[in-house]
Order: C-alpha cells, then structure tokens, then sequence
C-alpha cells in the first residue's frame, strides 16, 4: 500500500521503539517523513530508514516540552518536506516508584512530557493545518494505563489518562474541519522503555530476574505474545488514513486482547 505518497508526516520519538515502527510504516507507504526526539543520534536514525525505505526522511533533535523548539521543528519540517498532513505524538517517558518515594519532580516530568508535549505538538500541527487548509490528522500514543492504571506508575497513568481527554476534547473541537484526532493504547510491545519496567518494576514486585516479569505479563495477553512496533504502526497508518475519515476522538487498544474496554 502506498497511502501516503505526497504528503508529510511528523512522528516524535521516532527514531527508536514504537516510534520507528511509526516512522518507517509512513515511509514504506511513501510519505515524507520527519522524525524529531530527544535523543542526538536522531538524525542517523532518520538516515538508516530513509536507505532502509528509500523514502525521504529528515530527522530533528528535540524536546517536545519546549513549545518555542517546537514551533521551529514544524515551521524546517514544512521547508524541507512539504505541509504537513499527519502529526503522531508518541515521544513519552515513564518512571516507576512506591507512593511515599514519588518525587514532585518525577510527577511534573511524565506529565511534562506524555501529556504537556502531546498537547504542544498537536497545537503547532493544527496552525499548520490551518494555514494550508490540509484535513490533517493526529494520532497520539496514550497507553494500556490510559484504561487502567498500574501499581507504582500513578503519575505515568494520570499522564496517559490526560492523553485521552485532550484527544477528546480536540477532536470534538475540530470535527467540523475535517481533522481527526485520535488515540492508540499500546499494551506490552518491547522496546527500551519495556526493558526498564521490566528491570525496575521485576525488582520492585520480588526477585524477577531480566526478561522474567515481562514474561509472565505475557504469559496473561490473550494473543500470548508481545507486539511490536510494526503492529503499532500499521494502526497508526490506518488512523491517518483516508479510510479512517469519519473516526475520530477514538481511542484504540493494540495489546493483543490484554484490555478489552
Ligand atoms: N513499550 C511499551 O510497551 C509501551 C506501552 C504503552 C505505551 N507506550 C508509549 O509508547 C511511546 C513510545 O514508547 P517506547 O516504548 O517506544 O519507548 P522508548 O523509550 O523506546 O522511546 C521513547 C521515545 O520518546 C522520546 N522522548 C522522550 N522524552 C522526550 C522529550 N522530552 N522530547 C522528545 N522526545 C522525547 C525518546 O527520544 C524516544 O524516541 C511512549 O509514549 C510510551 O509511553 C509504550
């Protein structure tokens, strides 16, 4: 399939995990594709999708806190690529700790990042929606804690839990212009941040040793398998696709049957 051929998407935390799923999913379908993140190696893994899918991809270093970084990355992505048509908010954080160990700075952190950069983010897209009349489209990543929340992570939940509301309240906002916005609920898909719940909840919950306490949540997916950032991808294009046009203010589970609500 070749959805996404002329047009320019934007996915944060692109180049690595669940984000590079994304980002290469996009080009593979022939999008333009920017990727931005915190990470500096960002623009080497804009380069190696890019030979990976021949597709044009450019990548930019970036915190998604920052609403002043923010406005420049959009404002070189549409020099370099084009007007943008799809922003994906998928740049996150988590950290885990009992309730009493919980510092202020931990809770401003995840709600700084998951919630605050996915508002930020999809507010410069929608003036550049805007401004070029394109019926764009955002996706944000929220989280199987955005149905339920977790032992040890209540600020990581609240921040998810707000990912939902403000794809809500956004979409209910600019339905009548043709711009959708969504939300997708990963459930357990490997990736680094999976490699430290792994390590840091496997210590918190007893003596898991590495891969063991991933193992037995997996053990409990209906699918009995992990996903991948392939899987979350592939609905991520759906949603930004033209056949997902009367869908909005969704929010969608990819967990292999691990939340059915
Ligand atoms: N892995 C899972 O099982 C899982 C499950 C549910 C939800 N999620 C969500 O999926 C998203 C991607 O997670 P992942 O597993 O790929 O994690 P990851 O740690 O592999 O990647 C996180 C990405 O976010 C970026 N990032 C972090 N802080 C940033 C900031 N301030 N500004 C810009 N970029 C920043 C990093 O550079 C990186 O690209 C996150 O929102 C996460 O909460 C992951």
């Amino acid at each position: 399939m070749q959805r996404f051929v002329g047009q320019t998407v934007m996915v944060t935390g692109g180049n690595k995990g669940i984000g590079r799923g994304i980002a290469t999913r996009f080009a593979q379908e022939g999008a333009n594709v920017a990727i931005a993140a915190i990470d500096k190696d960002t623009p080497d893994a804009a380069r190696m999708i890019a030979e990976a899918t021949g597709a044009k991809v450019s990548g930019y270093v970036l915190d998604v806190t920052d609403a002043a970084a923010i406005k420049a990355t959009y404002g070189e992505i549409e020099s370099t690529l084009g007007p943008l048509s799809v922003s994906v908010q998928n740049a996150g954080v988590i950290t885990i700790a009992k309730v009493e160990d919980l510092t202020e700075r931990e809770w401003d952190f995840n709600l700084d990042v998951n919630t605050k950069g996915v508002f930020l983010c999809c507010q410069e897209a929608i003036r550049r929606f805007r401004a070029s009349g394109i019926k764009g489209r955002l996706v944000n990543t929220a989280s199987g804690q955005a149905r339920q929340g977790f032992i040890y992570t209540p600020h990581y939940a609240a921040s998810k839990f707000g990912v939902v509301g403000l794809t809500q309240s956004l979409a209910k906002e600019l339905a009548r212009e043709g711009i959708t916005v969504n939300a997708i609920c990963p459930g357990i898909i490997h990736t680094d941040m999976w490699d430290y719940n792994d390590r840091v909840w496997g210590q918190m919950l007893g003596t898991y040793g590495p891969g063991e306490l991933m193992a037995e949540w997996v053990e409990g997916i209906p699918m009995g398998r992990a996903g991948t950032p392939a899987e979350v991808g592939a609905l991520v294009a759906f949603l930004a696709s033209a056949d997902a046009a009367y869908i909005t203010g969704q929010t969608v589970n990819v967990d292999g049957g691990l939340i059915m609500s």
